[in-house]
């Protein structure tokens, strides 16, 4: 059985629990796209790990997790991940962590040329995490991009960085930033490099050979759908295809071994960055923020919250061809009365049903709410499905109604123990 994990809002649905969750029958974890802009919080018997660009799986012993070639790698910030995970007690081997030859690296500079664009766009920013990630996928595209097996080549890689340095230095300094120093670059790109290189090799065929042998295969999605670079709310988008084609075109494998698609949504929604947000909520925003809950895992910022919306989910679930639906965080709504859920958008008087292209369109759309009883309880000590309160199954239910697909987990806590498949 291979299934695509996929995020089905503005990232941070809690995908990583998920797949912490399904890695239990799963053989090989494989992530396709975005790089260590992502972050993924698992709580695994009470410890807390956090992931950027590492698969989940890696916190399972025995299981083979792969970073595939839609990723972009930022060879510092990885081995930075890799001695954090080992310091709290996980080995990362060759046996455990391959790294496909064709992913691209992110360099210390293209940090630096996302911070300047950000600046240049004032008001207009994107809000991005400032990993780089913009700038190495638009190297990518440009076709003048490295990938980690291009690092092989030490005295061509040399070459290219250093013309990278000339060409960006001029740019970092018109915005006040650091510049660089080649040497400097090439030491610290280098230095990574050699303790990846162990893992790095062609990854195709192994995923190949996985699925030709009948392993399960779990693909980790990055972000969410509307973070994706054709499907998203552009331009407050990331550079990647976040949807579930990018698990595919980052990894080797094509559509045909796909069986399943899993698409996770909070049962609220949130955003970080910038961009519209039809039913964001500053009431829900205070109320969760003061519960600790709903600030970003790479930079902490507060991310703001809204109401569930289902014209985004709606459309989400088409475009990923979601066959089960996980819906976590539900106990983030516990202490309301009464909860709001979106069903459509008055743009100009019409009710659309399906999110606008149109950037201006964003701006006029108004939130169509139906409202719902709040089950106003603890649901954090619910260890089963049939365990919710009945005003918990019937948001869920209408949620699947709107959405399309039925629901094939709830999450009630951060913990592995808290995720409750529904029969
Ligand atoms: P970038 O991916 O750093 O270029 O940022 C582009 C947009 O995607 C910004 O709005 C970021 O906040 C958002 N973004 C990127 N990664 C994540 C994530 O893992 N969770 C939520 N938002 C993200």
């Amino acid at each position: 059985m291979n299934t695509i994990i996929t995020g089905l809002q503005w990232g941070d649905e809690g995908k990583g629990k998920i797949v912490d969750y399904l890695t239990e029958s799963a053989d090989v974890v494989i992530r396709g796209q975005g790089g260590n802009n992502a972050g993924h919080t698992v709580i695994a018997n009470g410890v807390k790990y956090v992931l950027h660009l590492l698969p989940s799986g890696i916190l399972w012993p025995g299981k083979l997790n792969v970073i595939g070639n839609g990723v972009v790698v930022d060879p510092a910030g990885l081995v930075d991940e890799i001695t954090r995970i080992e310091s709290q007690g996980v080995a990362v081997t060759p046996e455990n962590l391959l790294i496909s030859d064709r992913a691209h690296v992110v360099l210390p500079l293209h940090k630096e040329l996302d911070a300047a664009r950000e600046a240049a766009l004032g008001d207009r920013r994107i809000g991005t995490t400032k990993r780089g990630i913009g700038p190495a996928y638009a190297d990518k595209i440009n076709r003048c991009g490295l990938r980690l097996a291009d690092l092989t080549d030490r005295a061509f890689c040399e070459a290219q960085i250093r013309r990278r340095v000339n060409e960006a230095n001029p740019l970092l300094a018109r915005h006040q930033l650091a510049q660089f120093d080649a040497d400097e670059v090439i030491a610290s790109v280098f230095t990574a490099f050699e303790r990846l290189r162990p893992h790095v090799c062609n990854t195709i065929p192994v995923v190949h050979d996985a699925w030709k042998t009948g392993r399960n295969l779990l693909f980790e999605g990055a972000q969410g759908t509307l973070l994706d670079i054709d499907f998203g709310t552009y331009p407050f988008v990331t550079s990647s295809n976040t949807t579930a084609g990018g698990s595919c075109t980052g990894s080797g494998l094509p559509p045909t071994a796909i069986d399943s698609v899993i698409g996770v949504c909070k049962a609220y929604t949130t955003r970080v960055g910038s961009g519209p947000f039809p039913t964001g909520d500053e009431g829900l925003s205070d109320y969760l923020h003061g519960l600790g809950r709903e600030f970003g895992a790479t930079t902490g910022r507060p991310r703001g919250c809204g109401w569930l919306d289902t014209v985004l989910l709606r459309f989400a679930c088409m475009v990923n061809g979601v066959t089960g639906l996980a819906v976590t965080n539900v106990d983030g709504l516990d202490a309301y009365d009464t909860l709001r859920i979106c069903t459509g958008y008055e743009i100009d008087g019409i009710v659309h049903t399906l999110p606008p292209a149109d950037r201006t369109a964003w701006d006029r759309a108004k939130p169509v709410y139906e409202e719902l009883p709040g089950w106003n309880c603890d649901t954090t000590g619910c260890t089963a499905y049939p365990q919710l309160p009945d005003a918990a199954k019937l948001y869920l239910t209408r949620l699947g109604e709107l959405c399309g697909a039925p629901i094939a987990f709830v999450g009630v806590g951060p913990d592995r123990a808290q995720t409750l498949p529904v029969a």
